[in-house]
């Protein structure tokens, strides 16, 4: 098993270019299965869920192919992938799949739509939480479909002549189930409407795409969207937006390693919350030509309070990496976690480094410390492996960070992004 070697102390300079973003490429993907024309998706990041989402997709009869070279100097890569689905060779989305990455389960929706009727194993719970599905659930059944579990299994089924739009506020916000919703009441008879709708920017992307499509949606990046139902979809060109957690990630490493980095090919609008929790820790933060440039100070990290909450709030997805920036901090800071009740794994790892965590329920304390020291930590989830790859950068000494296969789902090139920038990083493969 792979393991990345960090030895820390290096401000970073340079600049990074920013993939297109893993948790918008995977609902446009699944988009393919909804037309039998061409949907071709530029800027599709190379990473392991990616990958395993292509497979998925192959099972169902989309035909795939995939161009990737290298673009620019800055060492960016572009990957464009052209999805063809005929016809759907399979409604089953088996265990042994959908149980590897929860997202697979969201073909529930466009199989729904076109087939009349989808057999998808229950995803089950991960790492962070539960996860439950009943938001899933409530929304197609809302859309008319009969909702059935059986062994392990959701049967779904549209009525006679096809799913049939209708009001349905969720309760709660929910990312998948709002995507799941979009794609599967496109081409629903009539007009959906969905309230408490998620409004982060995959969802406006996926819409984007589906209105390239030919779906008529209007609303998206708002709680309320309305979709006024097509008989059929046609194929489409879009470029996947770029990835806001793989930026933030990176300018929090900027912030605690110190330096001045420009992220390219990124957009400061995607994530305003997280921009200022890092402007107020101390680092200047400000939109360039095609990106964001980011000076750190390292030595100086103001501590910050922060408490995740849906978009446009503090994303969950950057909670692992603030914290790593606070452990610096001087002072105290608190980081609260209000989606996930399991997203606190790092901070046993993060204490291994010499960070000085306390937590109580789903608010972590943090003390700063004047300095980290490397030792071997491990990966326990995404955005939890990057946390320690960045306290690691910052660190005195050598840490080595194991269960790789955890960052390689959702961080394209990750040691060559950050050695071109002066960081000592390399995968070690045993
Ligand atoms: C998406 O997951 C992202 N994944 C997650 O990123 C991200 O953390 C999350 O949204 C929140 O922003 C992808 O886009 C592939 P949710 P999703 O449904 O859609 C509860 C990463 O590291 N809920 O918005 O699965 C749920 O348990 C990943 O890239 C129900 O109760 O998240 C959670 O508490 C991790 N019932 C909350 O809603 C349901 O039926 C929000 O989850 C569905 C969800």
């Amino acid at each position: 098993m792979d393991r990345i070697r960090i030895v820390g102390g290096n401000a970073l300079n340079g600049i990074i270019p920013i993939s297109g973003a893993k948790n918008a490429a995977l609902p446009l993907m699944i988009a393919s299965l909804l037309t039998s024309d061409t949907l071709t998706l530029e800027n599709v990041p190379h990473l392991a869920d990616v990958e395993n989402l292509l497979r998925i997709l192959g099972n169902h009869g989309v035909d795939i192919s995939v161009n990737g070279r290298r673009e620019h100097q800055d060492g960016s890569y572009s990957r464009t992938v052209h999805f063809t689905c005929r016809t759907i060779a399979d409604t089953t989305a088996p265990y042994e799949l959908v149980s590897k990455m929860r997202a697979s389960f969201w073909v529930i929706g466009p199989l729904l739509a076109r087939c009349g009727q989808a057999r998808v194993s229950l995803p089950g719970g991960c790492a962070i939480g539960t996860r439950p599905v009943d938001l899933f659930i409530e929304g197609l059944q809302a859309l008319g479909a009969e909702m059935e579990i059986d062994s392990g299994y959701i049967n779904a089924k549209a009525p006679e002549g096809g799913l049939i739009g209708a009001r349905y506020t969720f309760p709660k916000v929910s990312v998948g189930a709002t995507h799941v919703m979009l794609m599967a009441a496109s081409l629903a008879r009539g007009t959906t409407v969905i309230g408490n709708a998620a409004r982060e920017p995959e969802v406006v992307d996926l819409a984007n795409c589906l209105i390239a499509m030919g779906a008529k949606i209007s609303g998206a990046g708002t709680s309320t969207i309305t979709i006024e139902g097509v008989t059929s979809l046609s194929g489409a060109r879009h470029r996947v937006l770029p990835d806001r957690i793989e930026t933030g990630t990176y300018a929090m490493a900027v912030a605690m390693t110190g330096g001045d980095v420009t992220l390219s090919g990124t957009d400061i609008s995607l994530l305003d919350t997280a921009i200022e929790a890092i402007r107020r820790a101390g680092a200047e933060v400000s939109a360039v030509e095609g990106g964001i440039r980011v000076i750190g100070h390292g030595d100086q990290i103001r501590p910050v309070d922060i408490v995740t909450e849906p978009y446009p709030g503090f994303p969950t997805d950057l909670q692992a990496q603030f914290m790593g920036l606070m452990t610096r901090a001087q002072g105290v800071s608190h980081v609260t976690e209000t989606i996930f009740e399991n997203r606190f794994m790092h901070v046993q790892e993060l204490a291994r480094l010499g960070a000085k965590i306390t937590l109580n329920g789903q608010t972590a304390r943090i003390e700063g410390v004047s300095r980290l020291r490397g030792a071997p930590v491990m990966a326990t989830d995404l955005r939890a492996s990057v946390s320690l790859v960045i306290a690691g950068l910052a660190a005195e000494g050598e840490t080595m960070v194991s269960r790789v296969y955890h960052l390689d789902r959702g961080f394209e090139r990750l040691e060559e992004k950050l050695t071109r920038c002066g960081a000592i990083v390399e995968r070690i493969s045993d």
